[in-house]
């Protein structure tokens, strides 16, 4: 039985005159099942039925959240569409850097409008930016329509806070400052059929200077690894081949369970579940990253050569005022052992541009690391000031053109060694998950190698969700074009 027809089954057995339970899950689904008769009713008196719509912004944290809160509107009883115009929108949003910030009211502007059309839409927002009081402030006195808010921690009782929403005219608002529970069993409505997020802890401890994740996503906390391997379980059952474990620092894994488990013990357990193929992890902070891991990494079947290594800076003197707690020197030993240890490791990274009081030498020696590691591909931002971070009261903020500058050169050489990285695979014969057709070109299915590069060759959508060997004939920067072998 699949596991959204499994859920149907337990929701048939609620008896709804009977008081909601006070223990989780069980009093989630009993308002699921309440959601759904009061959505029931109303799609009668329309004579058609109701629609939803999640959009998230921000990381695949949030991406993963998202796939949980449509699996509850779809137990309530809405069909999920993508159109802007659905009976209930919501939108998950994202505040790690205030472009994430604009990007939200901007839309909610518009939402408004749509709205005023039809009175019967509700509008909720949830996720990372509502964490945050001033952002809740301004909402409700400026963007009165909206129907329900809610953060980060109480996402498991989205459907009790739906039905409050169904049954109040005035907006509901419920944020917690921080939480120590982890609910699980609770249903997904997943993108892709072969693939999944998984998360394998929450919340962050690490207090970089200019990060706001650690505020609006509270203190680490591990799920059990005997939840999150029945998780997989029941994910591979249901068709996924491959997973991607999720966490802001992974390698601090079980520091916090009663029964100490380190991420690399974990990742041997995943490795046993029969079925699953793949395995992929982010994000990898550089000071946690240990030799235990590098070694299951090198000997393991199943987890992919691709590792995401945030950098931030290549300064000794910025690293330490960003409290990332490595140096340059320390940073390049370790990537020098990967590389030694395994050898077809691909190393991407994440890097800021413009931190408070960034040099010329400074940045020269962000430079200096990007080339000496040499990586597949880099997630370059330029510094954003979140309030309530140490960074964003420090006085030396760099000015926009200088970093404008800097962030065009970093690109550049980011971007060359990238494309001459990628090309190392041209004329070899490597398995390739196929994800979709491709976009462009219907002949063509688009997938992902191993070390995450996309690959297009033809093929049909019956080789979706498959791993095809295929020969990488024509690298194009920063993909390739292939084809088949049988
Ligand atoms: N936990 C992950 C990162 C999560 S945020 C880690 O530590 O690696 C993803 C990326 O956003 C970070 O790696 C960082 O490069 C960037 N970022 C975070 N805060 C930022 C800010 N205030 N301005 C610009 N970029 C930021
Ligand atoms: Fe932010 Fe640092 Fe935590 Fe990553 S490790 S989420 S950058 S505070
Ligand atoms: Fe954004 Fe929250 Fe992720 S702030 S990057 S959605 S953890």
């Amino acid at each position: 039985m699949s596991a959204l027809k499994e859920y149907e089954a337990q929701l048939e057995a609620i008896d709804l005159t009977d008081p909601a339970p006070p223990q989780e899950p069980e009093r989630q689904r009993w308002f699921m099942k309440k959601a759904a008769e009061l959505i029931k009713e109303k799609s009668q008196e329309l004579g058609r039925p109701l629609t939803a719509r999640v959009k998230t912004f921000g990381c695949q944290m949030n991406e993963r959240d998202s796939e949980k809160l449509r699996g509850i509107l779809e137990a309530a009883g809405y069909v999920l569409t993508e159109e802007e115009n659905a009976d209930f929108i919501l939108y998950n949003t994202c505040t790690v850097r205030e472009n994430a910030n604009l990007k939200v009211y901007g839309r909610l502007g518009y939402l408004g409008g749509l709205k005023k059309q039809n009175p019967h839409m509700m509008i909720a927002l949830c996720g990372c930016m509502m964490q945050e009081a001033e952002v809740v402030d301004k909402i409700q006195k400026s963007y009165r329509f909206v129907d329900l808010i809610f953060g980060t921690h109480n996402i498991y009782k989205f459907a009790e806070l739906l039905v409050s929403a169904l049954q109040n005219d005035r907006m509901i608002i419920d944020i917690w400052k921080d939480t120590d529970k982890i609910v699980e069993d609770l249903p997904a409505r997943r993108t892709y059929s072969f693939k999944s997020g998984v998360n394998i802890m929450f919340g962050c401890n690490n207090f970089c200077s200019y990060c706001i994740v650690p505020y609006v996503r509270g203190r680490e906390r591990s799920r059990r690894p005997i939840d999150i391997i029945r998780e997989i379980e029941g994910l591979v059952k249901d068709g996924v081949v491959e997973v991607m474990l999720l966490g802001q620092n992974v390698n601090s894994y079980g520091k916090n369970l009663e029964e100490r488990v380190s991420f690399a013990q974990l990742l041997q357990e995943i490795e046993k579940i029969q079925g699953l193929e793949r395995i992929r992890f982010m994000t990898s902070h550089p000071k946690d990253l240990s030799d235990e891991l590098i070694d299951v990494m090198k000997h393991s079947k199943k987890i992919c050569h691709h590792l995401h290594l945030p950098l931030q800076s290549g300064s000794s003197r910025l690293l330490k005022i960003m409290n990332r707690k490595y140096t340059k020197e320390q940073y390049l030993e370790l990537t020098g052992k990967l590389r030694r240890e395994i050898p077809d490791l691909s190393l991407t990274t994440d890097i800021i541009v413009g931190f408070p009081g960034e040099t010329e030498e400074d940045f020269q020696e962000t430079l200096d690391v990007v080339k000496k590691v040499a990586y597949d591909s880099a997630f370059t931002f330029i510094y954003s000031k979140r309030t309530g971070t140490p960074a964003a009261v420090m006085e030396n903020q760099v000015p926009e053109d200088v970093i404008k500058d800097r962030f065009d050169r970093l690109l550049t050489l980011v971007q060359e060694i990238g494309r001459e990285r990628s090309s190392r695979l041209q004329g070899q014969t490597l398995p390739v998950l196929v994800e979709h057709i491709n976009e462009q070109d219907e002949t063509l299915v688009t997938g992902r190698l191993d070390n995450n590069l996309v690959v297009h060759f033809p093929g049909d959508a019956s080789m979706i969700g498959k791993l095809i060997n295929v020969h990488l004939t024509d690298c194009k920067g920063f993909y390739y074009i292939g084809e088949a072998v049988r």
